[in-house]
């Protein structure tokens, strides 16, 4: 990679990264992961950085894990959550962001139930935007830790076989890991209900089955997801339990496929998309996916920054 440099501006999504803008952050990740492991993790990076994060959306894990980022990095922080501000006055989202631009803010990071909201920041206001999710359409710093993870698990990302268990029509995780997992040579297969695949969907370089055993059989790693029911507009299942007896990682899987690891973005529905059992089982890394989280935030934080202070 002699010559390669890295030169986004903005985190929208993973269409926009290259292979090697990819791979360039989650060797960056790597270096951050070893600060946290510090007894002191905590690097002036961005000390003279002044960040918004802008949550429009329910968040427990992002949220946290991005203002942790930050003020594990020195920047000066100042949130906003949807539900206590202006919003609810009837405030648009670019009065809300032109009003907080003018207070001279270096990024922005944002989750908005609208595809596309992150890139429209990019047009009111000279920051850099990270997308922390928008609707259904991508979720790049979660597909990031999830590759990240899996890298470290396995040690490569080339070749290995992913399979992408659930809600396939309304997740933004699963856009963001086909478009992360794809470029970066893995294989992937999607499963879920008839109901929640999107038409066309093997245009995207997958393989579709609607067999749990089938998608499961040779995976090396089991991704679930949870039913997107805010995204839904009817029933497109008949039961959470009849959903978990055919879609619903059980210890029988894992008993009958020894070799699978299992990972989850949160938040879980227990005995839903996975049995409780298997969501604590030593085969699953979803807590080592929420450390890793941190320090795929801090890696984006620090390379859209511009700054060379690690
Ligand atoms: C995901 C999200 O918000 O898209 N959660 C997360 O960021 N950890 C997945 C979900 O809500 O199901």
């Amino acid at each position: 990679m002699g010559d390669y440099v890295f030169n986004q501006r903005h985190l929208l999504g993973l269409a926009d990264y290259s292979a090697a803008d990819i791979r360039h952050v989650l060797e960056q990740t790597r270096t951050f992961r070893e600060i946290l492991e510090r007894p002191v993790p905590k690097v002036p990076t961005l000390r003279d950085k002044t960040i918004v994060n802008l949550f429009y959306e329910n968040s427990t894990r992002t949220r946290i894990s991005f203002e942790l980022a930050q003020r594990r990095m020195g920047a000066d922080v100042v949130n906003f959550s949807a539900a206590t501000s202006s919003t609810k006055k009837g405030e648009s989202l670019k009065d809300t962001i032109r009003n907080i631009g003018s207070m001279k803010i270096d990024m922005v990071v944002v989750r908005h139930e609208s595809p596309g909201a992150a890139h429209f920041l990019t047009k009111c206001v000279p920051a850099a935007i990270i997308n922390a999710g928008d609707g259904a359409h991508e979720h790049p710093t979660q597909a990031l830790l999830d590759m990240y993870s899996l890298l470290v698990h396995f040690g490569r990302i080339e070749g290995l076989r992913v399979s992408i268990i659930g809600d396939i029509t309304h997740s933004r995780v699963v856009r963001s890991n086909i478009i992360g997992l794809t470029k970066l040579g893995a294989k992937v297969t999607v499963c879920g209900p008839k109901t929640m695949m999107p038409p066309f969907v093997e245009e995207l370089g997958v393989r579709v089955t609607y067999d749990l055993d089938e998608a499961l059989r040779d995976c090396d790693a089991a991704m679930a997801l949870r039913i997107q029911m805010e995204r839904q507009d009817g029933a497109l299942f008949p039961s959470l339990r009849e959903y978990h007896e055919r879609f619903g990682i059980r210890m029988r899987h894992l008993e009958q496929y020894p070799d699978f690891v299992i990972l989850h973005p949160g938040p879980i529905n227990r005995g839903v998309e996975l049995q409780s059992e298997v969501a604590d089982h030593p085969r699953a890394l979803i807590l080592d996916q929420v450390t890793n989280g941190l320090a795929v935030r801090m890696a984006v934080l620090y390379l859209l920054s511009g700054g060379s202070r690690v």
